[in-house]
């Protein structure tokens, strides 16, 4: 057996038992099985309530069955990244089909949602320019932020007041402006105020990133997003969508002008210096597309189901954070109490994650509950049933601003 010591002099050893004795470090689940309502393990089933499966596609059999027939045709690597090594039909007829479709003169693939906005971002602004950022952005923005060596600003959450006091007096004489913001926070499930913040953009002539990565697909017509649903995608000028949620399955596209796409593909880091994703991925995703917009039934379903959930949940008196979103979030409070929690509900056959800091702030760990369109009403139930065995009464804590993960 090759030895397991850290080779730097102790520094590593110590830096994990620090995280350990914060209750900070993570380990994964392993499952047999694939990403279903259900989450099958060697020691039987958990019921799966923390995955981002909202419309249950990750296991769909004709996304599958497109895949493994595009795979036959194109392989099953792209062997160095598309600007290397160029791409397939598939990228470019998926690409040019989803610009059309969000209303946007064109659109870029990247393999994941993280890169397409680590890439998007830092690719368009520069030092001089001033980002705008609310400040629960996904960790995502956060690093296209810090990448981009632009001034960031960051505002208080969902408070347009401050954002516009902010707008006042942060100026640029020659430069860009951005607010970037998540249409749907990833870890507290409720909306941005879009309409407001569109007339503030407009007002103050600047440019607005949206993020729906938890809004497309099961928001507005054919699953279009927030954007659409409000009407607002004309004042959106980057649209940013991830297929890693709705769709089931991994990657992300941002829509906007062909000049900002050709800066895109010229400048993100993330998609210059990374192999292209399988042309059998976008296979996957323009079935998984063709189910998305017609999935007006699955969208109902999975609205029913969160309003199932919310009514019962109050009527246990559980403390959740509002959302009428599939992200349904309980804040426990210490990471450590957040852990305990998940593992009493591991223990009742129920997976739901404990979330904590950096990924959300000090004090606020929580168990972040998503509802999808495969869970059953007994389902639910038995959720229910566990979570009020296992929550402690007072779960509720305070709502600080994160403070090692901010832009
Ligand atoms: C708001 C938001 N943007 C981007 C991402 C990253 O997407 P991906 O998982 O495709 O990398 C996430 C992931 O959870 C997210 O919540």
């Amino acid at each position: 057996m090759t030895s397991d010591r850290t080779p730097s002099g102790g520094i590593w050893d110590r830096r994990y038992q620090a995280l350990e004795a914060q209750n900070l470090d993570r380990k994964l689940r392993v499952s047999l099985g694939p990403t279903a309502e259900t989450f099958l393990t060697r020691d039987g089933e958990r019921l799966h309530f923390c995955s981002n499966d909202y419309l249950g596609l990750a296991n769909h059999p004709q996304i599958a069955e497109a895949m493994c027939r595009a795979m036959e045709q194109y392989g099953a690597g792209t062997g160095a990244s598309r600007l290397i090594s160029g791409h397939t039909e598939l990228h470019a007829q998926f690409e040019a089909a989803w610009a059309q479709w969000m209303g946007y003169p064109a659109a870029l693939s990247f393999p994941s949602g993280y890169q397409a906005n680590v890439g998007a971002i830092s690719a368009l602004t520069a030092p001089g320019d001033i980002i705008f950022s609310d400040e629960r952005v996904h960790a995502s923005i956060i690093d296209g932020c810090r990448l981009s060596r632009a001034q960031v600003v960051i505002f208080r959450h969902n408070d347009l007041q401050h954002l516009a006091e902010l707008l006042a007096t942060h100026t640029v004489r020659d430069g860009v402006r951005l607010i970037v913001t998540d249409a749907v926070f990833s870890m507290d499930g409720d909306e941005t105020p879009l309409g407001a913040l569109c007339a503030l953009a407009e007002q103050h002539g600047a440019q607005l990133y949206l993020d729906e990565a938890h809004s497309v697909g099961i928001m507005g017509p054919e699953g279009r997003g927030l954007a659409h649903r409000e009407a607002l995608a004309k004042s959106v000028a980057v649209h940013v969508s991830t297929f890693g949620k709705a769709w089931g399955l991994c990657g992300a596209m941002v829509a906007t002008s062909s000049l900002a796409v050709a800066i895109i593909r010229s400048r993100a880091r993330s998609f210059l210096f990374t192999t292209a994703a399988p042309a059998f991925l976008s296979a996957g995703l323009l079935r998984g597309w063709d189910i998305v917009r017609q999935g007006d039934a699955l969208r109902q379903r999975l609205q029913s189901n969160i309003a199932v959930f919310c009514e019962r949940a109050a009527n246990l008196g559980l403390p959740l954070i509002p959302s009428t979103s599939p992200i349904q979030p309980l804040v426990i409070g210490s990471a450590q109490a957040a852990l305990r929690v998940s593992q009493a509900l591991w223990e009742r056959g129920i997976f739901v994650q404990a979330v904590r800091p950096p990924t959300v702030p000090e004090g606020t760990s929580r168990l972040r509950i998503t509802i999808t369109a495969a869970h059953e009403t007994a389902h639910i139930d038995a959720l229910l049933s566990a979570l009020s065995a296992c929550v402690p009464p007072s779960g509720d804590a305070p709502n600080r601003p994160r403070e090692d993960d901010t832009p």
